[in-house]
């Protein structure tokens, strides 16, 4: 059985009237990277923060690895990595003098261990250097190299791609497919849906406090409705054709260009066709994560 690296249950915290998270219930499985989703202020860093121990939940109950996580006790602490926010260091210790201050908090971690983190986090060449001197993005690198130093179970990631380039936006994603897939679980908040989109396997779509969406990528993917923009001759006669065209939504005519919404390429090519209209131009919209979650926050 599939065993669930975070669960929550009816999960509350409230700031005097405001309910930063409302009762959300929230599963991660073993194996998997789970994408936290939402627009500024939606709560995410409220929950990892929960999930911690480190925010007090103010109703319901979270759980990590099977423990019930409460402050002041994280049985599973041992087990888990995290990195929230800007990651702490002592800025005139190097790099690897940094993350061997952590490694000795943990039994069995050795030099071999500090090497492997290091190149994982792509830090091999600066690994000496002080940190002061790094970039917001090789910082970055250190932190995720504290997180996993002591080889975790879960680990749990706040934004960990701020103040990365493309590039090394790229690696830390690779990073993470790849420690998944070695059984290290992974939950990163991200407001880059093109992120999360490429690197989680289920997420949680975070709303003013709510979950407003929970699933695999996939299927939240396929649960956006084709649509289809294309250019024609006579515009009249290509929105009358599509009166008739079972499964046509709605029809949004902007001069000679349209955007017909429910249905795929082929068939608003085969039924123009069919009512002798020839389209000049003709491209199915892509379906992205994005145009999912601007569905999914958009709505009050
Ligand atoms: N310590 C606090 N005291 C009062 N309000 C808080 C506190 N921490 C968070 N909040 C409020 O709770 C809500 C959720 O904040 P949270 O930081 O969890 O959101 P977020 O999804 O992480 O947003 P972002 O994308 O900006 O990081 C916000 O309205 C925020 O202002
Ligand atoms: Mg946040």
């Amino acid at each position: 059985m599939t065993q669930i690296v975070l669960e929550t249950k009816d999960l509350t915290k409230t700031f005097g009237t405001r309910k930063a998270v409302d009762a959300i219930n929230i599963t991660a499985y073993e194996g998997e990277v789970f994408g936290f989703v939402g627009p500024n202020g939606a709560g995410k860093t409220t929950t990892l923060g929960m999930a911690l121990g480190l925010v007090h939940p103010t109703d319901g109950e979270v759980y990590v690895l099977g423990q019930r996580v409460t402050p002041n006790r994280v049985q599973a602490l041992r087990d888990i990595g995290a990195l929230l926010g800007a990651p702490a260091f002592i800025p005139y210790l190097s790099a690897w003098e940094n993350i061997e201050l952590v490694a000795r908090l943990s039994p069995g971690v050795d030099k071999k261990r500090i090497h492997e983190v290091i190149e994982l986090v792509g830090l091999t060449e600066s690994a000496r250097k002080k940190v002061s001197k790094f970039s917001t993005g090789m910082k970055q690198r250190v932190g995720l190299a504290m997180a996993l130093v002591h080889r975790p179970r879960f680990i749990i990631l706040d934004e960990p791609t701020n103040g990365l380039d493309p590039a090394g936006m790229r690696e830390i994603r690779q990073l993470l497919r790849s420690l998944a897939e070695n059984g290290t679980s992974a939950l990163l908040s991200s407001h880059l849906l093109n992120e999360v989109q490429q690197v989680c396997d289920r997420i949680a779509v975070l709303h003013r406090g709510r979950v407003v969406a929970q699933g695999r990528v996939d299927d939240l993917l396929n649960r956006q409705k084709p649509a289809v923009r294309l250019t024609v001759h006579d515009a009249e006669a290509a929105v009358r054709a599509f009166e008739s065209l079972p499964g046509v939504e709605n029809v949004q005519a902007s001069g000679n260009s349209l955007l017909v919404l429910g249905v795929d390429s082929q068939a608003v090519m085969n039924h123009l066709l069919q009512h002798h209209v020839i389209p000049t131009e003709i491209t199915a919209q892509k379906t992205d994560l994005e145009s999912v979650f601007m569905d999914l926050t958009s709505a009050n």
